[in-house]
């Protein structure tokens, strides 16, 4: 008998299909000789046999993951800031041309997307809960509340600001195990025509790329069209249109109205239909995803242990949150893989959660090329690659393991 859990949308029952262990918190960077104060819990994650929302068994307290030292710096990646550079520009020409719009950002982080909105002068409320991340939007000339958006906050918003015309989210909405209050919030924060738009990784693409290190505290949701047209249903909303984007290792856009205020597209019942025809709500295809999950763990320990026994040097690239997964489901310690190179000044000095694996500055990597690179930051493949042309003239190879391990 698998696990069960309480849905977090519907309250139906949640079945247990992959457990990926004990796992500290994907984003604490251990402090040298701090090893000893570490949160762990079991990241396990199930499918709703009701509204089929896949989701964490086990829930993590936020207080413990978005605070004043959170350290994901959404900035770090050109491809994303021209990715969000790009959205702000078709809010401004589309959602936001009526007479003063205004655009609430849940999660906005440094200002990524924002800082475009706040240049053309128009309305704009970033609600971003990690202090120090919050304070460089702030600096960008973004207006920034300190705080969880909730149904409180949204009341309190409506009340200062008036309607929004754009509610949005980007990697945040999966972070959210609350999903209750915050579709109260946006149904009152919201205009009679505006949208709820969110972007967050595709469950489809999951499954299909074995991509389970998308799997960690932070994601506590993996939504499907079917799965988000459910929840809205649920909440006086509807889902009215979906976009498929390729950033983060494959994410879908969804865009979210008051119900019967927008007509859906097509792309809609397209998304749907594909979902149906993959079978991505059966339990048997989510049992599927665990044994190739489990294969890349045997593979990938297989390859790092005969490349040690060879003498040769692994460095990972990228402490991102979903290495947390992979070193600790896998098991892979300080002496398979040297350092991690991270161009993130609060994880520079610090160590990989769980396993301790040093992460250094990108430039102990730069000055002295390893053999091999284990690609954690995966998600970022191309524009990597492109800038390390130096580091594959020098002999060295990439190591990845998405969708399978592969070394090239
Ligand atoms: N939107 C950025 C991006 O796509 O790069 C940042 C994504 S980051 C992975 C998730 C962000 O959500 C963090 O900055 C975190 O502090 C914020 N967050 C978590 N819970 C939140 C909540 N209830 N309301 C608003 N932001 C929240
Ligand atoms: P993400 O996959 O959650 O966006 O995290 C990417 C991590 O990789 C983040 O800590 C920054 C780091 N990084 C580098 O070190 N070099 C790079 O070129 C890029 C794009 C990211
Ligand atoms: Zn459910």
């Amino acid at each position: 008998m698998s696990a069960t859990s309480q849905c977090r949308i519907c309250d139906g029952t949640v079945k247990e299909f992959i457990d990926l262990g004990r796992q500290p918190l994907s984003d604490a960077f251990v402090v040298p000789g701090e090893e000893k104060k570490e949160f762990f819990f079991r990241l396990a994650t199930g499918i709703c046999d009701t509204c089929t929302m896949v989701q964490l068994m086990e829930e993590v307290p936020r207080d413990l993951m978005f605070h004043e030292a959170y350290p994901y710096l959404s900035s770090g990646s050109a491809v994303m800031r021209t990715h969000f550079g790009e959205l702000a520009k078709r809010f401004l020409t589309t959602e936001l041309t009526g007479e003063d719009p205004f655009i609430v950002e849940l999660g906005c982080n440094d200002g990524i997307m924002l800082k475009a909105v706040a240049e053309a002068g128009v309305r704009q409320l970033g609600v971003e809960p990690s202090g120090s991340v919050a304070d460089l939007a702030a600096a960008k000339g973004i207006r920034v509340r300190k705080d969880f958006f909730e149904e409180a906050t949204a009341i309190d918003i409506r009340e200062h600001d008036g309607p929004a015309d754009v509610i949005y989210a980007a990697n945040t909405l999966c972070h959210i195990p609350y999903m209750d209050s915050i579709l109260k919030g946006v149904t009152q924060l919201l205009g009679p025509n505006g949208v709820f738009v969110f972007e967050d990784p595709y469950l489809g693409d999951i499954v299909e790329r074995t991509s389970f290190d998308q799997i960690y505290d932070e994601h506590f949701f993996f939504f499907t069209a079917r799965s988000v047209q459910e929840m809205a249903q649920r909440n006086g909303l509807e889902l009215v249109d979906v976009e498929r984007i390729p950033v983060h290792g494959g994410e879908v856009r969804y865009t979210l109205a008051l119900a019967g205020a927008r007509k859906p597209t097509e792309a809609v019942a397209e998304l749907l239909a594909w979902e149906a025809e993959r079978k991505l709500a059966d339990y048997a295809t989510l049992e599927r995803f665990a044994a190739n999950v489990k294969k890349i763990k045997e593979d990938l320990i297989a390859l790092l242990t005969k490349l040690r026994a060879e003498g040769k040097r692994v460095v990972g690239y990228g402490a991102t949150a979903k290495s947390a997964t992979v070193t600790n489901f896998c098991g892979i310690t300080p002496d398979l893989v040297e350092f991690i190179s991270d161009t993130t000044p609060a994880k520079q000095g610090r160590l990989s959660p769980g396993q301790h694996i040093p992460v250094r500055e990108y430039r102990e990597f730069a000055d002295d090329h390893p053999e091999y690179a284990l690609l954690f930051a995966w998600n970022h493949a191309d524009e990597i690659m492109n800038a390390e042309q130096g580091f594959r003239d020098s002999g060295g190879q990439w190591i990845r393991y998405v969708p399978n391990v592969h070394v090239s």
